[in-house]
């Protein structure tokens, strides 16, 4: 694994593998490394032969009142994971790699969802993967991500991996830190009520919107502050239509400091 941190030598070390007619699959994280994101890695080795990882904790997606200062960096932590996986390349750019004409340049500041397309358009711009991949945890970032490579017509197979769970089914996440003992022990109603809501979805004739206002009060219930939980069409992440099938049931919860975000996917059978 060899560590870079500037565009020029990135694009060497990438160039020379290339030509060997190997496949760049590309990983973009935050760093903080979990099992989580070393699934992704390992995905990525198994469809591409080289495996480029990135760590950079992106300015643009946070919002102003955000984590950005405390967002944990554990660069040498993580370096000893990822030797563990064989990959080629580790990218670790600082904010003048990323961002020559510094964060504000624009004439707002971004959301988060415009934040975090315009750091994976650049990554893909300096990395030229042929192969990407991304958590289904984050769902809305992968439905994002696939509709600008679909618009921007990017050379760039997108492929979503599955979500990492810790035993009791809560979604692996270095939000999870925020949690006392206690939240903890509450946390894993999430998944239970994604899951009680999937097979509600299941059982014919159940209405939608009955879905969403239960699973949000068995939130609330369990002691959550719950910012939705909603019925969507895995596509578009729109309101599905009585004939969509591929559905995707998605809720973000706070839960004393961590807001938490999880979801789960539906396939209804035809009718
Ligand atoms: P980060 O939060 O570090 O996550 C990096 C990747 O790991 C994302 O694709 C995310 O969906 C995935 N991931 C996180 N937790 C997971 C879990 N429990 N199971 C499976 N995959 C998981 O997401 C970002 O960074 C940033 O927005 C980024 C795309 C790097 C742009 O800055």
């Amino acid at each position: 694994m060899i560590v870079i941190q500037d565009v020029m030598p990135l694009r060497e070390a990438i160039h020379t593998r290339r030509r060997k007619d190997e496949a760049v699959a590309f990983v973009p994280t935050m760093g903080n490394l979990h099992a989580g994101h070393l699934d992704l890695v390992r995905v990525a080795g198994e469809r591409g032969s080289a495996v480029v990882v990135s760590i950079y904790v992106n300015p643009l997606q946070f919002g102003q009142h955000e984590d950005l200062d405390n967002y944990p960096r554990t660069l040498e932590a993580d370096k000893a994971e990822l030797q563990k996986y064989n990959i080629d390349i580790l990218f670790v750019p600082d904010d003048r790699t990323m961002y020559p004409r510094g964060v504000e340049e624009g004439e707002y500041r971004p959301g988060h969802f415009v934040g975090v397309a315009t750091v994976v358009n650049r990554l893909f711009n300096i990395v030229q993967p042929d192969i990407a991949v991304f958590g289904k945890k984050d769902y809305q970032q992968l439905v994002i991500i696939r509709r600008m490579v679909s618009d921007l017509a990017m050379p760039v197979e997108v492929i979503g991996a599955d979500t990492v769970r810790e035993r009791d089914g809560l979604a692996l996440s270095s939000r999870n830190r925020y949690l006392s003992a206690q939240q903890r022990a509450v946390a894993p109603g999430i998944y239970r009520t994604l899951r009680e809501a999937r097979d509600a979805l299941q059982r014919t004739k159940v209405d939608r919107s009955k879905i969403e206002t239960e699973g949000y009060r068995k939130l609330v219930d369990l002691g959550f502050s719950p910012d939705y939980f909603k019925v969507r069409r895995q596509e578009d992440l729109g309101d599905p239509d009585p004939q969509d099938r591929s559905l995707v049931i998605l809720t973000a919860a706070r839960l004393g400091e961590a807001r938490l975000i999880d979801n789960m996917e539906v396939e209804l059978r035809r009718q």
